[in-house]
């Protein structure tokens, strides 16, 4: 803690007061950049912005670290609101089997995937578990990652969930970033309950919803809606037994299939809907004028080589995006979200402002954090990026695979 002045600041990105909590649609090309700009920090929050030709100076010159930002640009930390970051080990085999010809969804019909994930994370202890993903975080904060959500979900027991919940706990605790945790016991059907889905459901509802409120383990509530999975009616129990202990909706949907599980979660209030591989006309029509934020994850996409999510659909139809990361052994092992950032741009058509306001604006909006973060504003919380020297902003996505970010500065 303490004080920090950047000072020479080529473009201040995303900053102003009055800024709105969603971009949406054409709205979504609006990037407020300040040139030639400083940006004062005290104590973990944002106390000064404004330009290097109006500064006044500071009443207080003590205990001060001075950035020269010359050259380089500043902008909101990436705000990663889906990602699977507690796990016990990567999966590599599984790559190499889908690069010889199986299917994602062929590896978990044969008991890999999910599955494969939870038995690996059954044996583990909750101190291990905690230093491995902790040390994920220190990585993903070096990619510009200033918040981060987390699911439960490789558990699939009671006693795997409350531990992998436990352990999102305790990083909330000793990190320097916000986290959020989400509770995704229906994340598959345990081999024991492959034929007995009432039996899981009710232990999920009767066993595991209680003990999470009692620990207080949980802020949201999360259900993998596709076909081999959940259906949109077991989500909907779930989900209502979750809404009842305080749990807000934020679902995993048409990853692989268009079930009506957007309409369902709309329904529900759900704050985010996510990965939207596959889009219908009817889940465009129930998104529109609701308060849930689709979420497109093209990094998924782009490791199971499966269509990516129609942002330009959703954005022609006046409704906003966010991007994340879904950072999981399985599907997506990169938590980097500047590759994100690229891949939504090339793949996606998002323009860079568009892919950088999905990628905290509205980022900040899907998990809860509007009022402390994806903004350069005062009163908000210190999570900003400083970025090597760079000729635009515009660099960044085009230059993938480079890592343009110099620091990530928190306090
Ligand atoms: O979001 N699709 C469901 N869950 C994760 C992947 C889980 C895994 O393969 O371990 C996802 O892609
Ligand atoms: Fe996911």
């Amino acid at each position: 803690m303490g004080k920090i002045l950047i000072k020479n600041i080529k473009g201040l990105v995303q900053c102003g007061e009055d800024l709105p909590k969603v971009r949406r649609g054409g709205d979504m090309k609006e990037l407020p950049i300040l040139e030639n700009a400083f940006l004062a920090l005290e104590d973990g929050i944002i106390v000064e912005y404004g330009s290097m030709l109006e500064w006044g100076g500071l009443a207080d010159w003590r205990d001060l670290e001075i950035i020269d930002a010359e050259g380089k640009y500043v902008l909101p930390a990436f705000c990663d609101s889906h990602t699977h970051t507690v796990f016990a080990k990567s999966r590599e085999e599984e790559f190499v089997d889908r690069i010889n010809g199986l299917t994602y969804e062929e590896i978990a019909l044969k008991g890999g995937g999910i599955l494969n994930s939870a038995r690996r994370l059954a044996d583990m202890s909750e101190v291990e578990l905690f230093d491995h993903a902790m040390e994920r975080i220190q990585r993903l904060k070096s990619y510009g990652t200033g918040a981060l959500e987390i699911k439960s979900g490789y558990g699939l027991s009671m006693d795997a969930e409350l531990k992998m919940l436990r352990v999102i706990k305790r990083l909330k605790a000793e990190c320097d970033i916000p986290i959020r945790s989400t509770f995704l016991g229906a994340h598959a059907f345990p081999p024991e309950f492959k034929d007995n889905h009432r039996g899981y459901i009710d232990l999920i509802k009767n066993e595991m919803i209680p003990r999470i409120a009692d620990e207080n383990l949980a802020d949201y509530i999360d259900v993998f809606c596709e076909r081999n999975y959940f259906s949109v009616d077991e989500m909907e129990e779930i989900l209502e037994a979750g809404i009842a202990i305080g749990l807000k909706p934020k679902v995993h949907v048409n990853q692989f299939s268009a079930l009506g599980g957007i309409r369902k979660a709309v329904e529900l209030n759900a704050l985010s809907v996510d990965h939207l591989e596959e889009l219908v006309d009817d889940d465009i029509e129930a998104l529109k004028g609701s308060k849930t934020m689709p979420t497109i994850l093209p990094s998924c996409s782009h490791f199971l080589s499966i269509p990516f999510g129609d942002a330009r659909r959703l954005i022609d139809n006046d409704l906003p995006v966010a991007l994340a990361s879904d950072f999981n052994p399985g599907s997506t092992p990169s938590g980097n979200l500047g590759f994100v950032w690229s891949l939504a741009c090339v793949k996606m058509k998002m323009t860079p402002e568009e892919a950088l306001n999905a990628l905290t604006i509205n980022a900040a909006y899907a998990m809860g954090l509007s009022d402390t973060h994806g903004t350069i504003t005062i009163g908000k919380k210190t999570a900003v990026i400083l970025t090597k020297e760079i000729p635009n902003l515009a660099y960044i996505p085009y230059s993938f695979g480079d890592q343009l970010i110099e620091r990530i500065i928190l306090s």
